[in-house]
């Protein structure tokens, strides 16, 4: 069909091709990250396959697919959870793609990857605001900041204040993300990936545990992130939420990546469920 993206196949790198293993040259500049074969197992389970894909700056890339696809798997290795078992990934630095292997999610997020995780671990006797700057805590002013590097936290609790009612949200950041509400909290952990302002903002069911306002709220977010000239990954199960804002549409079964869309005015979500699930209605 017309609406399949070619750039889904794995004829590139199919054969013997010489592989440069620093870093690769990409006629698309625009690509702020790239994976070639990779791979995860769990044991028996090959839960990712041979997955070929590439993120550019200024869209929005949705991954969907069933329970049990791959989805989460194949993000967790772009920020540093799993370690692939077979496969690389490639980060741009400057004008070149370089291949980099993550020992941590702080390592993706210092090559620029910032993640938004399904059921995302927040600490949760600490605040809001200490969670979402954890680990990017401004220090207060003056000597007592760069000497004693005593942290500002009048100014992380105005800036969450800011950040989440930019997002739509009013509540106290300085309450336990443990007496927050699933939609409150999903708030916490979009504004922590937020505040590193990173080039590439991947998004696991950012939407999950919100109300139909919050939902909104989060979806205008995600469209704005393109306008930056950043990346966005997001994977939800609401095909409505995809179909309204991604520019291509990746879709995975079974571990695999079947089919890259381009979401053009002809896709409809029935394409994209009917691909999703082809070989269980044989
Ligand atoms: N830590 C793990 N150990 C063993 N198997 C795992 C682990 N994580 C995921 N899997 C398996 O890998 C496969 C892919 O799971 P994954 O979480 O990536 O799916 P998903 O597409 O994100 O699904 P969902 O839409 O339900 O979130 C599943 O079969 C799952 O059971
Ligand atoms: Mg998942």
């Amino acid at each position: 069909m017309t609406m399949t993206d070619s750039t889904t196949s794995h004829t590139e790198t199919d054969g013997s091709e010489p592989n440069n293993s620093e870093t690769t040259d990409e006629a698309n500049t625009q690509t702020v990250l790239k994976t070639d074969g990779l791979s995860k197992s769990f044991g028996a389970i090959d839960a990712v396959i041979d997955v070929d894909l590439e993120i550019n700056r200024g869209e929005i890339l949705a991954i969907a697919g069933d329970n049990g696809a791959g989805k989460s798997t194949y993000v967790k290795m772009l920020s540093g959870v799993l370690t692939p078992t077979a496969g690389q990934i490639y980060v741009r630095s400057d004008d070149r793609l370089v291949e980099r292997s993550f020992t941590s999610s702080k390592d993706a997020e210092k090559a620029g990857i910032a993640t938004v995780y399904q059921g995302q671990h927040l600490t949760p006797t600490n605040d809001a605001a200490t969670n979402i700057f954890l680990g990017h805590e401004p220090s207060k002013p003056g000597l007592r900041g760069s000497l004693l590097r005593e942290i500002d936290k009048a100014r992380m609790v105005e800036e969450s204040n800011q950040l989440l009612e930019e997002i739509g949200f009013d509540f106290d950041p300085e309450s336990p993300v443990e007496e927050l509400s699933g939609g409150q909290q999903q708030a916490v952990a979009v504004a922590r990936a937020l505040i590193r302002d990173p080039p590439t903002i991947i998004l696991d069911e950012p939407t999950s545990e919100v109300s139909t306002t919050g939902t909104d709220k989060i979806i205008d977010l995600v469209r704005r992130i393109p306008e930056e000239g950043k990346a966005g990954i997001l994977i939800s199960h609401k095909i409505d939420i995809v179909v309204d804002i991604a520019d291509r549409i990746a879709i995975m079964r079974d571990g695999k990546l079947i089919d890259v869309l381009k979401n053009t005015s002809d896709v409809e979500r029935i394409d994209i469920v009917s691909r999703m699930h082809k070989e269980r209605e044989l």
